[in-house]
């Protein structure tokens, strides 16, 4: 990948651990990253919460990954420039992907605004264990539902950088699963999700 720069070598040499592969086949789930991309306000923690419960009761194993969690922690150094986003989305892909080879359902919840850092996201994780959600959401309305009122600062200039406002959200074209959460409820938009999980897991 050329998108974010390499490192220059530095004498690193991974080791081929075996259960990497040999064993994830016969793991009694297949895990999975579903990725949710929307703007603020879109639903996604929420979809997340309620999908994570779903999933839990159905007997996966599953972790969320969230952007106002991992901002507190992982990625505390990080603001919201274009390059601190790419770089928070990359930190999250890496970790999602040692999750993945721990064998869970990982459910990522971030704006992940750039189509870019997205495609690359997937690269890391592996297309046949990522699936891109788009929790949509009219800036309107998200604009409406403004929950924890960073919308009416944005407006106000109190925060810079804000997606949908003075930042950019590129609207992810061919997602695999698209929930539109104007029209439906949470548990639509998660029998939505499940039912993409359920035609494409072989453990179902
Ligand atoms: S991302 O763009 O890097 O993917 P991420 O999902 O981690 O963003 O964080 C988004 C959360 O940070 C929002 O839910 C909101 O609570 C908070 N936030 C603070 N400043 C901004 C900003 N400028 N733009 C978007 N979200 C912001």
């Amino acid at each position: 990948m050329s998108y974010f720069p390499e490192r220059p070598d530095q004498n690193l040499h991974a080791f081929a651990f075996s259960h990497l592969s040999a064993e994830r086949s016969r793991m009694p789930q297949k895990p999975l990253v579903i990725w949710m991309t929307g703007i603020s306000a879109s639903g996604k923690s929420t979809i997340a919460d309620a999908l994570d419960m779903a999933l839990q009761a159905r007997g996966r194993l599953t972790c969320i990954i969230d952007g106002d969690s991992v901002r507190s922690g992982l990625c505390r150094d990080l603001g919201f420039t274009d390059s601190d986003r790419d770089e928070n989305i990359r930190r999250v892909a890496e970790v999602a992907r040692l999750m993945l080879d721990a064998g869970l359902v990982v459910i990522v919840a971030l704006i992940s605004p750039s189509a870019a850092s997205r495609h690359y996201a997937r690269a890391i994780i592996g297309n046949e264990h990522f699936v891109e959600v788009h929790v949509d959401a009219p800036l309107e309305t998200a604009e409406k539902r403004d929950p924890k009122g960073l919308y009416k600062k944005a407006r106000l200039g109190l925060i810079k950088h804000f997606t949908g406002i003075d930042s950019d959200y590129d609207v992810p074209i061919f997602p695999e699963v698209h929930v539109d959460t104007q029209t439906l409820s949470v548990e639509q938009s998660v029998a939505t999700i499940l039912d993409w999980v359920a035609r494409n897991d072989e453990c179902t």
